[in-house]
């Protein structure tokens, strides 16, 4: 089975602040650095560093040569990505003193992916080949419907949350990964428990990995319903902490592992994340977990 990640790449701009920034605010940051972003790149790296096989797919512009760079440094294959004119997607991210942020998001080239570019990208997808997706990409309706020919399953992470999402074939989708406020609003719970039923309820064939921030996370299917704690850490700036346990938990299905111990390594590798600064450049590699 092969591993297509058509998502976003961002240029993150990140600044460190006492707090979040309020409206009418004028707020003065203690530092400014820029890395390489995006929920589609940080999710290639995270299952490349995991030791998984990812094709990578995005229009990247003028701006984006380091982006690329970085993921084929981590062993993400680019050969598929398009430069196009113009300037990349970038996020805007205030890291408080708590190590949580606040993302603004300028699509840039993300939001000029279309059907086109999508079934060049899928070319030599087969039956059975898993296509993971986020929401930071245009055309994902187009996307959608070119996997249901294809006959892929899709792994989806519907982040950022938008009503426009509820008029895709979700049904499509094997894997969902949501933090707790997208799962409430598409499975109309915030209780994790019920939130969960109500996922079978809808989706009875597919499976749930609801994030839960520092209190852990829940696996939902048919067969199985668990929580897996975190590994207590010092949390430096959780951003790309959920796109690393998609990426991670991704990686170890891909390699044939339990459920269970997909979300054990998954729970780890997150805690590395949050302790370190940055988005892709602080995902750890399967040997710094080993
Ligand atoms: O999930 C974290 C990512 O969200 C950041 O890297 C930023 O680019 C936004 O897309």
């Amino acid at each position: 089975m092969k591993l297509y990640n058509l998502g976003s790449v961002n240029v993150d701009c990140v600044y460190a602040v006492e707090h979040i920034v309020t409206a009418g605010e004028t707020l003065s940051s203690a530092d400014k650095q820029i890395f390489p972003g995006g929920k589609g790149l940080n999710q290639s790296v995270a299952l490349a560093r995991a030791g998984a096989k990812v094709l990578h797919g995005t229009l990247i512009g003028n701006d984006g040569a380091f982006l690329m760079e970085r993921m084929a440094a981590s062993g993400v294959e680019v050969s598929r990505i398009k430069r196009v004119d113009g300037s990349c997607g970038q996020a805007i991210i205030q890291v408080d003193r708590h190590g949580q942020n606040s993302i603004l998001l300028y699509p840039g080239t993300n939001h000029r992916i279309d059907r086109q570019y999508a079934e060049e990208f899928l070319v030599d997808a087969e039956a059975g080949d898993l296509l993971l997706l986020q929401n930071e990409i245009s055309a994902l309706g187009d996307i959608f419907a070119v996997a249901a020919e294809k006959r892929l399953p899709i792994a989806f992470n519907p982040s950022p949350f938008a009503e426009s999402l509820r008029r895709l074939p979700l049904q499509l989708v094997q894997w969902w990964f949501c933090n707790e406020l997208e799962g409430a609003a598409l499975f109309g719970s915030a209780d994790p428990k019920q939130m969960g039923e109500a996922f079978l309820r809808m989706y009875p064939d597919s499976h749930l990995i609801l994030t839960l921030g520092a209190d852990g996370s829940l696996f939902v299917s048919r067969e199985q319903t668990f929580f897996q704690p975190t590994y207590p850490t010092q949390a430096v700036d959780t951003t790309a902490a959920g796109d690393t346990f998609t990426g991670y938990f991704l990686a170890a299905i891909l390699q044939g592992k339990s459920c269970a111990y997909a979300m054990e390594r998954a729970a780890k590798a997150a805690s590395v994340t949050v302790s370190r600064k940055g988005a892709s450049d602080s995902i750890p590699y399967a040997r710094e977990l080993d």
